[in-house]
């Protein structure tokens, strides 16, 4: 569910009209609605309930410090991944100690500035790290907190690019291999093994793989408790949202409709499976989802440039492109377009909805069914708050794109529009060439 919906002709996020965000603060723009992260939040709180529960919200998905600060508010820590979202938690004076380091390669600049603000905890790849880990915090008199995190070899599903618990990828120590990670772990004197932690893969849309790996791994979870006495278990995020029925799916009705063999993914139906088999473990439980939390929170809203009729084919160039939102050109994957203001009486029209960068990788959408719109014409990319802003570029020295933050009837700017100035600000001419 969430609070984008049709007030009149107008799409509205929350009570603001999108129409009255692209005029002020032009195009392309993320616009975001603070009471959908909020709703994301407590759902997935409530289907947790029975569990010593942490959420750490997984902040590569929108790293915007006016969310970190709002899901902080809320009582979320942080699933980050370098030195920069440490950064980026303060600024928001947002709790380290409430996030846990995740990631394959972190500097020992990373490790020393986690540390020196006393981490939750560290997520540990391979063996190699731990070594590093031990030696920063040695020489900052302290002990790190660690878990490993284990690959449970369950196939997630999803897009090739976005699954990790399988043992062929670059991620976690493999289920055979992790008690004698452990040791290891144990004999460093810097180090404190705290947990143990998956993470299987994202955009799951269903909850089976997530019961298999976390059946996979209890019996170790288990030996790690008496053994290490760990005192927390972090199974990761990844829970899917819906992208085909976007729009439809803010509506609670459209989810009373789906056969229930085919309902995505809900954070109850999450916690039913889930909440039995963890809660004897007697652990702490931390869940560090990031798309669940973000995505159908936020839109891409973009402007018409034109509508190019081809032979055959048409072309509806607007003024957001790949490099505002790269999901489409990257995973192949969909994001319903919309226009900003619904007219009955306008034709249908099929089109490839594309981008100006000059790559024809640059596509939203091959031949959808949209209502016609012309130039100046506005339309949102629906679910577009995970892994939209946050893995923009600016090739084609494309700006970065605006941010606003809705909350009711009001809204704020979280992010002005980069200007060109910005941009080349760290370039300079070398003086052999001047
Ligand atoms: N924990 C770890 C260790 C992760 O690697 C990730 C995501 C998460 C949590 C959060 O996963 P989520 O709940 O958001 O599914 N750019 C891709 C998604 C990449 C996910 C990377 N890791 C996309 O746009 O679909």
């Amino acid at each position: 569910m969430h609070h984008f919906n049709y007030v009149g002709p107008n799409l509205h996020c929350e009570s603001v009209d999108l129409v009255e965000i692209a005029r002020l603060y032009g195009t392309p723009t993320y616009v975001y609605s603070a009471a959908t992260m909020a709703d994301n939040y407590t759902r997935l709180a409530k289907g947790m309930v029975g569990l010593d529960l942490q959420i750490c919200y997984a902040m590569k998905a929108n790293s915007n410090i006016a969310l970190l600060r709002h899901f902080s508010n809320l009582g979320a820590g942080f699933d980050l991944v370098s030195g920069g979202e440490i950064k980026r938690v303060l600024a928001a004076g947002a709790n380290v100690k409430r996030s846990v380091f995740a990631g394959i390669g972190k500097t020992e600049a990373e490790i020393q500035l986690a540390l020196e603000n006393e981490i939750f905890s560290f997520h540990v790849e391979s063996e190699p790290e731990l070594a590093r880990i031990n030696h920063v915090a040695g020489k900052l008199g302290v002990k790190a907190p660690i878990a490993i995190r284990v690959n449970p070899d369950v196939d997630a599903h999803t897009h090739a690019k976005i699954t990790t618990g399988k043992s062929d990828n670059k991620f976690g120590i493999p289920l055979k291999h992790a008690a004698a990670a452990y040791e290891a772990a144990a004999k460093y004197p810097n180090i404190q093994i705290k947990g143990v932690q998956m993470h299987i893969g994202s955009q799951l849309t269903s909850v089976n793989p997530f019961v298999e790996a976390v059946r996979k791994i209890t019996p170790f979870v288990e030996q790690l408790k008496a053994a290490y006495g760990i005192t927390y278990f972090s199974i990761g995020g990844g829970m899917g949202i819906v992208y085909k029925d976007a729009l439809a799916s803010g509506q609670q009705s459209w989810w009373d409709a789906q056969p229930a063999d085919q309902r995505p993914l809900t954070p109850e139906t999450y916690g039913a499976a889930l909440v039995p088999l963890l809660q004897p473990l007697g652990l702490k439980i931390v869940l560090e989802h990031g798309r669940f939390m973000v995505g159908n929170s936020g839109v891409l809203v973009s402007k018409v440039e034109h509508l190019k009729r081809g032979a055959g084919k048409n072309f509806l160039i607007v003024d957001a492109a790949m490099n505002d939102l790269v999901r489409p050109a990257m995973y192949e994957s969909y994001h319903e377009i919309v226009p900003l203001h619904r007219d009955s009486s306008r034709r249908a029209l099929t089109a490839d909805v594309v981008g100006p960068i000059c790559e024809s990788g640059d596509c939203f959408a091959k031949d959808r069914q949209l209502q016609e719109v012309g130039e100046g014409e506005y339309i949102a990319f629906m679910s577009a708050g995970a892994y939209g802003y946050t893995m923009a570029s600016r090739y084609n020295t494309r700006a970065m794109a605006a941010e606003v933050l809705v909350h009711g009837g009001t809204f704020e700017l979280i992010n002005a529009r980069e200007t060109f100035e910005q941009q080349i600000a760290g370039e300079k001419i070398p003086a052999f060439l001047k």
